[in-house]
């Protein structure tokens, strides 16, 4: 890879910019690693009336959003928009109308600043929270990245050499949990709230179907889980017999969770790293966290999980990601666009 020299030994400042799904975000960060701001602007409370988001309500947000967002940013990290050296922004995949708020400033800014512009898929920015988040953390190893619309296994070659091994073949893993809290009436998002109502609860109380597809497969589908899960509770409620919440919020977790564990285990044995980062969302998940743990713990894997703020949507791992690709390629040109969806 060509890296770029620090220009006169100075470091390279990025003003990165997130707004794929309901968090408008933009943060400023140092060589990839060092935060100076990281401002984000949640939506949910707005979305929670509806269930879940609703692309067109979040697209408006971001819109009215977006520059006091960034402003703050600058504000918080003590620069100005003179001290910026390049611009990193999500591009891809995500809800379109929302990534066009986020592309079409990044644009507007690279050029009226006349600074590089990098497009960042939204993935490998979740991989890259890990950066921040430990600043010793170096390629390759194996990458477990859970979110509200993603459930993907990967190997992580090199800062921007990324294999995909695995995919959710239906539900992710984050959707699966929202839509089990919202038949166990816990509201939006319901994966926070369903995991900690798991707390309370017996995990092995009842055995929720564990899907591991094909004996090679990595891929993950969790939506036969999330079925039974319904198909138990229209059960129960047709012979209305009693049923125990907390105990189906933990038989369904440790399902999901058991899955989740084996298959990132033997990803990082089968590919010979040492190493494995979980991220995303669904990353906060403590059941998860904790089995993760445990299980890389008894075979000689290390464990990186980012803190809770770098695992859900956020600007500063778009600047990590951003300044990985800056340093090794091309910038993009005022052609660059947004995509819903995209190859990792
Ligand atoms: O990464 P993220 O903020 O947005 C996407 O890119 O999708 O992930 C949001 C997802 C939601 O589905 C949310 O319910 C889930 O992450 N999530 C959790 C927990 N915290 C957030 N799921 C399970 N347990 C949690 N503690
Ligand atoms: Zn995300």
């Amino acid at each position: 890879m060509t890296m770029k020299e620090p220009k006169n030994g100075k470091e390279y400042i990025c003003l990165a910019i997130e707004s794929s799904c309901d968090e408008t975000s933009a943060a400023v960060v140092v060589n990839g690693r060092k935060v100076l701001s990281n401002v984000i602007s949640s939506q949910i409370d707005i979305h929670k009336a509806y269930g879940g988001v609703v692309p067109e309500i979040a697209s408006r947000h971001h819109l009215n959003n977006i520059n006091p967002v960034i402003d703050s940013a600058l504000e918080d990290a003590g620069i100005g928009f003179a001290d910026v050296d390049f611009i990193g922004v999500t591009n891809r995949p995500g809800l379109i109308g929302a990534l066009l708020i986020g592309t079409a400033t990044a644009k507007a800014m690279a050029y009226a600043l006349d600074v590089p512009l990098i497009g960042v898929h939204h993935i490998r920015g979740h991989i890259c929270a890990n950066y921040i988040a430990d600043t010793e953390l170096e390629p390759p190893f194996a990458a477990l990245i859970v979110s509200g619309g993603h459930s993907t296994l990967a190997d992580v070659k090199g800062y921007t050499d990324y294999e995909i091994v695995g995919q959710t073949r239906d539900d992710a893993a984050g959707e699966a949990f929202d839509k089990v809290a919202r038949v166990l009436g816990l509201g939006y998002p319901g994966g926070p709230l369903l995991d900690r109502l798991a707390k309370e609860g017996n995990p092995e109380a009842i055995a929720f179907k564990r899907v591991y597809l094909e004996k090679d497969s990595y891929d993950f589908s969790f939506s036969g889980t999330k079925t039974g899960v319904l198909n138990y509770l229209n059960g129960k409620k047709q012979r209305k017999e009693e049923f125990v919440p907390a105990d189906v919020a933990a038989g369904f977790q440790a399902a999901v969770v058991e899955v989740l564990v084996n298959k990132s285990i033997r990803l990082a044995k089968e590919r010979g790293r040492d190493k494995l980062v979980l991220a995303g969302g669904v990353a906060a998940n403590s059941c998860l966290r904790e089995a993760l743990g445990k299980a890389c713990a008894e075979n000689g894997i290390k464990l990186y999980m980012p803190p809770l703020i770098l695992c859900t949507d956020n600007a500063a791992m778009i600047g990590a990601a951003a300044y990985y690709e800056f340093i090794s390629r091309e910038a993009e040109d005022m052609t660059m666009d947004a995509y819903a969806s995209a190859a990792l």
